[in-house]
């Protein structure tokens, strides 16, 4: 338990206490605010000025969440009708992600600590994207998720499994080696000159597609590893282009491609989370990140999840992209368990646990 002296008052923090939390680690600014386990305000803000050079610029991400995490922050609060004298504890992102877009939430949730003599907790993005299933409720059995479970995280710059435990207490058993899901949508959607980032022009397009209509590769499906690996399909697509519509994809052949690419994705991405789930043994599967968003991977892990007889969550897809309130559920856990990170806590780019596996890797120079 913390126990802060404030204004002469001391006070602690329990299960039920007002929880303020940020995330900048990339380019959303988002503050959240939780009462106890309920989600009183997530207020995120996306930079959109990145869309022009085809990627996240990571000079342009710092500058974009200094202008606007005061306003974030107090959106947050204003929304979830407090002030900040009544918030009893902080949790901020201070990994995996971009240093300058990390060093601004963690610097101003120090700033807040210091002022407001608040307890502050240290939080890691992936363990947020893990525990967001805490969030929701299972879509097959409206029940809460328990341990234990398998998650896949699944997002722009990660493609890992978990086998999760407890709280805190959880294994990589799987992951990309070489791009992330994410990464395959948003380079295949630039590709076809979608703009970016281009995972959701991908999946409205693939709604009116023919999934069949053309055999991009699902690489390592049938191996027994529980890795990914997306640059072969990247590559597949880009063939693909240059073959058939070197002047670029008409409009017409837009949602068999993005259709086909889809499905591509999709199916390693289930046939390996329900892999993992019978390997480890559990009934559970969480699925999280941005790419769990898409409309046919939610569609595909229900499904297979009700004829197996498993549970399956996935968040809202508003808690599926980046927000603040996934770092508020796991910076709650830790603060109620006592823990406090001091105003000397640094950020670092990699995730607590190493997402990369072991394994097959390219040769030097290949
Ligand atoms: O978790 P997130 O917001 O940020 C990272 O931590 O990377 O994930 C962003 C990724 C991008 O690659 C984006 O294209 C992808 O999630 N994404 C989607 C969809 N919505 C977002 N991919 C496929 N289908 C979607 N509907
Ligand atoms: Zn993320």
């Amino acid at each position: 338990m913390c126990v802060t002296v404030r204004g002469g008052r001391v006070r602690t923090f329990n299960q039920d206490s007002y929880l303020l939390a940020i995330e900048s680690s990339c380019d959303e600014t988002s503050a959240a605010v939780l009462r106890g386990a309920d989600v009183l305000s997530n207020i995120v803000s996306s930079q959109l000025e990145h869309s022009k050079w085809g990627g996240v610029v990571p000079e342009l991400a710092s500058r974009a969440h200094v202008q606007v995490i005061n306003q974030v922050v107090a959106a947050a609060l204003v929304e979830a009708g407090l002030t900040i004298e009544d918030i009893d504890g902080l949790a901020v992102t201070a990994r995996p992600g971009l240093l300058g877009s990390l060093v601004v939430g963690s610097n101003f949730a120090k700033g807040l600590s210091l002022r407001y003599g608040l307890p502050l907790v240290a939080v890691d993005h992936v363990e947020g994207h893990v525990y967001s299933a805490f969030l929701e409720k299972a879509e097959n059995t409206n029940a809460a998720i328990e341990f234990p479970f398998v998650a896949l995280v699944v997002s722009g710059g990660h493609t890992s499994l978990f086998n999760v435990r407890g709280w805190g207490e959880y294994d990589v058993i799987g992951g990309t080696r070489d791009d992330a899901a994410g990464e395959a949508f948003d380079k295949s959607a630039k590709m076809l000159g979608l703009g970016y980032p281009g995972g959701i022009q991908i999946d409205t397009l693939a709604e009116n597609g023919n999934p069949a209509a053309i055999a991009f590769p699902r690489a390592m499906m049938h191996d027994d590893s529980l890795d990914f690996s997306f640059s072969g399909l990247k590559t597949s697509v880009r063939t693909y282009i240059q073959k058939n519509f070197p002047d670029g994809v008409p409009g017409e052949h837009m949602p068999d491609v993005c259709a086909s690419l889809r499905a591509a994705i999709v199916d390693v991405l289930v046939g390996k989370t329900f892999r993992a789930a019978q390997r480890y043994a559990v009934n559970s599967i969480v699925v999280a990140g941005g790419v769990s968003a898409n409309s046919l991977l939610r569609e595909s892990m229900y499904a297979r999840a009700k004829k197996m007889g498993m549970r399956v969550v996935i968040p809202a897809p508003g808690y599926c992209t980046d927000n603040a309130a996934m770092i508020a559920v796991v910076g709650r856990r830790m603060l109620l368990a006592g823990q406090r990170s001091g105003l000397d806590f640094t950020v670092a780019a990699n995730a607590l646990r190493a997402v990369r596996p072991k394994g097959r890797r390219k040769k030097q120079g290949a």
